[in-house]
């Protein structure tokens, strides 16, 4: 399992990328919208120049802000024009209001633009992005969750439950990895990406539930590090060391 840092805030990137943490960054218009106002892609652009002087190749993920595909299309073009990475992923969402995005998913791929496709709930999301040829495959890990409980959904939920669209283990995340690692045997070049991370554990049990990679914030990220028992052992080197010396 791979750690990715899921934000487009700077000081966090240039932290995680200096303790060597992340493998990868990913990031959404809603990410972006916490940062200072400015340009969409002079923003990408700093991000990018981050990413190049860190000189390993990390993997990128720009979302496109259009619901239209054509825009789409048109936005993902300029990305990779003005941006200049390698490996930038334009991510693309699986659909919206019963649009399939799976048109633009397969465009881009066959142009060799690597392609996230985003905001999947479901295996089959997730196996139909991949089958469309996106590299990457979004899981939005707990909000799949929130969906059994929220009462906004109740009656969205019940439809989607009756007509059998769905099944109750849709809800749980770790369940739907699992799934999708079989249905997606055949499109090896794919990787499940778990986002809407809130947790460790959430990290471990996405990972032993079948992400290949796994994003999370800045706090996640680091605290995945942490351990009061560490702290103790490696202070305990430094004060012996220190006795010894003197
Ligand atoms: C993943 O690619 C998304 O950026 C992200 O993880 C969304 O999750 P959240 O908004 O629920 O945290």
């Amino acid at each position: 399992m791979k750690l990715f840092l899921d934000s487009a805030n700077l000081g966090e990137i240039k932290d995680a990328l200096d303790g060597g943490m992340i493998l990868g960054i990913t990031t959404n218009p809603s990410l972006l919208a916490k940062e200072p106002k400015g340009s969409y892609l002079a923003h990408m652009e700093t991000i990018v120049s981050l990413l190049k002087k860190d000189r390993r190749g990390l993997s990128l993920s720009v979302e496109v802000f259009s619901d239209k595909p054509n825009e789409m299309v048109k936005q993902a073009r300029e990305f990779v024009k003005k941006l200049k990475y390698k490996n930038l992923a334009v991510k693309i969402p699986v659909s919206f209001r019963g649009q399939s995005y799976l048109g633009v998913v397969r465009q881009l791929s066959e142009d060799g633009i690597i392609v996230n496709c985003t905001a999947c709930m479901t295996p089959l999301q997730l196996s139909m992005a991949a089958a469309a040829g996106a590299t990457f495959v979004s899981l939005f890990y707990n909000r799949v969750r929130d969906g059994a409980k929220e009462t906004e959904y109740e009656a969205a939920r019940k439809e989607m439950l009756e007509r059998k669209d769905i099944e109750p283990a849709d809800f749980n995340p770790n369940n739907i990895l699992r799934e999708a690692r079989a249905l997606l045997a055949p499109y090896q070049k794919a990787e499940i990406i778990a986002g809407s991370i809130r947790s460790v554990l959430d990290v471990k049990e996405a990972g032993l539930a079948g992400a290949h990679i796994v994003t999370a914030s800045f706090k996640t990220t680091k605290a995945t590090l942490a351990h009061f028992k560490t702290d103790h052992a490696v202070g305990n080197f430094l004060k012996d060391f220190q006795k010894w010396i003197e």
